[in-house]
C-alpha cells in the first residue's frame, strides 16, 4: 500500500518548514477555491504540509464517505481548529455539538437533540415557519427593512435603489423559528433577533479568522482594547452572552414540567446530562449549546441568498420556477396573505424545478463549506494511501460537489441536471457526491428542517417580489471577489439584493 509521502502535493514554499503556509496565507478567505484548484490539477486526494503538521485533502466521494461515515476509517472531529470557535461564545471550557470533542458528550447531545428536528416535528413547527418568514416579507413592504443606495454621482440622473440585506433579514426570522418554534419562546421583547443575528453573524466571522490567522486569537483574547475589531468582538460577545444566558434560564425553567415524551428542543436540552458525573447540565453548559444552534442556522439565510442570486443571474430559471409556483397553485402576485393561505408542506413536494434550482445552489456555494475537518486518530486507510495518526483529513465539501471528476460543466449552472434521479450518486461508486449537509453519523442533525426552511423563503419571496443584485455588490464579479469560506460561505459585506413588488398585472 501506499503511504503518506506517495500522495501527490503541489509545489511548497521556498523557505523551508514553511510547507503551503504562503499559499494558504494568501488564500485565507477563499482556501475553498485554492484547494478546488489543486484538486484539478493533482488529483481526488492532495496533501498539504502546513509547518509541522500535514493536512490531507480529499474531493474524492467515496474517500470522503469511508472518513466521515461509520466504519474503520471514521475520524472524530478532534481537531484544534474546532475548539477555536468556543471563543464566540465566551463559555471557557465548555465545547457544544458542532466543537465536541468528547465523543460521549457529543453522543449524548446529538441522541437528545435529533428527534426535535424529525419530519413530523418540522410539520408541527410548519405554522410558525410560514409566520416567521413572512414577516421578512412584510418588512421588506413597509420599507422596514429597506435601505437606498447612493446615487453614484450627485449629477446621475438615475434615482436612488432600494436595497435589502437579505441573509440579516433572513437569520433574524430564522431565530424567531428557533425561539418561538423549537424553544417555545416568544423573543418578542425578550432580544432583538436582528442585532442577535448581526452580531452571531459577525462572531463567527471574526473566529473564523483566528483558524486561519492564528496571532490574532491571542491578540483579540489577551488585549481585548487592542483594535475597533477586537472591541467590537468583545462587545458583540457580550450581548450574545447575555442572550444566550435568558434562554438557557428559559431551558432551565422547563425542568420541572417537561414531560418526557416532549421531544421539542427546549425540553430535550432541559434533560441533557453530562455523560460523565450524570449531572444535569449547567447555565454556561446550556449557554455554549445554545450559541452553536443559533449560529448552526445561518446556513439557511446563505443557501436562499445564494440560490436568489443565481436566480438574478439566470432570469429564464426565474421564469421557471415562477410558473412552477403560479401551477401548484401558490400566486406570484404579490399577495402574500394568498400565498401563505396555500402554502402547506404538500404543495412543497409539488415544486421539483425549485428543488432542482436549490440543489444546484446548494452544490455550487455549499453553506456549510468548513465543517468536516476530522483528525487520524490511528493509522487510517486514505483511499490507495496508508496515512499515519496525528495527519488531519479534511473532505473538503466544497470540493466534492464541484471537482470536475466528479460532474459534469460543474461551474455552470444546470438545475437541469437534478431531473436525473440519480444525480447525487457518484456513478463509478454509489457513494453520495451531493453533500452539502455532511455524511455520516456527523452530518446536519436539521437537514429535513433546513430544506422546509429555504423552499418556505423561496416561495414567499419569490411570490412576492422580483430581485436583482444591488448596484453596491459591483455585479457578479464583485460578489465572487468578495466570497469567503468562515464558517459559512458567504460575501464579505452581506448579500444586497433589490426587490421590485410584484403585481397581479404582471403575472
Ligand atoms: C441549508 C442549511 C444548512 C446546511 C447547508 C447545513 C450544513 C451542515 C454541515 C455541513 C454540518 C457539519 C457536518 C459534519 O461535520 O460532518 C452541519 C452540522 C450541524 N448542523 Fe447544519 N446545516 C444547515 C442548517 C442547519 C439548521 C437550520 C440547524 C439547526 C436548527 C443546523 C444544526 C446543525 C447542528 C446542530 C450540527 C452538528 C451536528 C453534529 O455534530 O452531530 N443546521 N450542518
Amino acid at each position: 500500500m501506499l503511504d503518506l509521502l506517495d500522495i501527490p502535493t503541489p509545489w511548497g514554499s521556498p523557505f523551508i518548514g514553511l510547507g503551503h503556509l504562503l499559499q494558504m496565507a494568501l488564500h485565507v478567505s477563499n482556501g475553498h477555491e485554492q484547494f478546488l484548484k489543486w484538486h484539478e490539477v493533482y488529483g481526488p486526494i492532495v496533501r498539504l504540509r502546513l509547518l509541522y503538521r500535514d493536512v490531507v485533502i480529499v474531493a474524492d466521494p467515496q474517500v470522503a464517505s469511508e472518513l466521515l461515515g461509520k466504519g474503520p476509517n471514521e475520524c472524530p472531529r478532534r481537531t484544534p481548529e474546532y475548539t477555536l470557535f468556543n471563543a464566540a461564545h465566551g463559555m471557557p471550557g465548555y465545547g457544544a455539538i458542532l466543537t465536541e470533542q468528547d465523543e460521549e458528550r457529543w453522543k449524548a447531545i446529538r441522541r437528545a437533540i435529533a428527534p426535535a428536528f424529525t419530519l413530523s416535528a418540522v410539520r408541527d413547527l410548519f405554522p410558525t415557519i410560514v409566520t416567521c418568514y413572512s414577516e421578512v416579507c412584510k418588512r421588506i413592504s413597509s420599507g422596514e427593512a429597506v435601505q437606498y443606495s447612493k446615487p453614484r454621482s450627485s449629477s446621475s440622473s438615475s434615482s436612488s435603489e432600494p436595497e435589502v440585506l437579505i441573509d440579516e433579514e433572513i437569520f433574524a426570522a430564522t431565530l424567531r423559528v428557533l425561539s418561538d418554534g423549537f424553544l417555545r419562546m416568544p423573543q418578542q421583547g425578550v432580544f432583538d433577533a436582528h442585532k442577535t443575528a448581526a452580531d452571531a453573524s459577525s462572531l463567527i466571522a471574526i473566529t473564523n479568522t483566528f483558524v486561519t490567522q492564528p496571532w490574532k486569537r491571542w491578540l483579540y483574547l489577551g488585549m481585548p482594547w487592542l483594535c475597533k475589531e477586537s472591541r467590537t468582538f468583545h462587545a458583540q460577545r457580550r450581548h450574545m452572552m447575555s442572550v444566550t444566558h435568558q434562554i438557557a434560564q428559559h431551558i432551565e425553567s422547563l425542568r420541572p414540567t417537561a414531560s418526557a415524551a416532549d421531544f421539542s428542543l427546549g425540553a430535550s436540552l432541559s434533560r441533557l446530562r453530562e455523560p460523565s458525573s450524570g449531572q444535569l447540565f449547567s447555565t454556561q453548559a446550556l449557554q455554549a449549546e445554545v450559541f452553536l444552534e443559533i449560529v448552526g442556522q445561518e446556513s439557511v439565510p446563505w443557501t436562499v441568498a445564494w440560490t436568489l442570486y443565481l436566480l438574478t443571474q439566470h432570469p429564464e430559471a426565474e421564469q421557471a420556477v415562477l410558473q412552477e409556483l403560479v401551477a401548484a397553485g401558490l400566486p406570484c402576485n404579490g399577495d402574500l396573505a394568498a400565498v401563505t393561505a396555500a402554502l402547506s408542506m404538500d404543495s412543497l413536494r409539488q415544486l421539483p424545478f425549485l428543488t432542482a434550482v436549490l440543489h444546484e445552489a446548494m452544490r455550487l456555494f455549499p453553506a456549510g463549506v468548513a465543517a468536516t475537518p476530522r483528525m487520524c486518530e490511528k493509522v487510517t486507510k486514505v483511499g490507495p494511501y496508508q496515512v499515519p495518526a496525528g495527519v488531519i483529513v479534511f473532505p473538503c465539501l466544497y470540493s466534492i460537489l464541484n471537482y470536475s471528476a466528479n460532474w459534469d460543466s460543474p461551474q455552470q449552472f444546470k438545475p437541469e441536471r437534478w431531473q436525473d434521479p440519480s444525480a447525487a450518486t457518484d456513478p463509478r461508486t454509489g457513494s453520495p457526491r451531493f453533500v452539502p449537509f455532511g455524511i455520516g453519523p456527523k452530518a446536519c442533525v436539521a437537514q429535513q428542517l433546513a430544506m422546509v426552511q429555504c423552499k418556505v423563503l423561496l416561495v414567499l419571496l419569490l411570490s412576492c417580489f422580483s430581485w436583482r443584485l444591488a448596484p453596491r455588490m459591483g455585479g457578479p464579479q464583485g460578489v465572487l471577489s468578495q466570497t469567503v469560506a468562515a464558517l459559512e460561505l458567504r460575501v464579505a459585506q452581506g448579500m444586497w439584493l433589490t426587490p421590485t413588488p410584484r403585481s397581479a398585472a404582471a403575472q
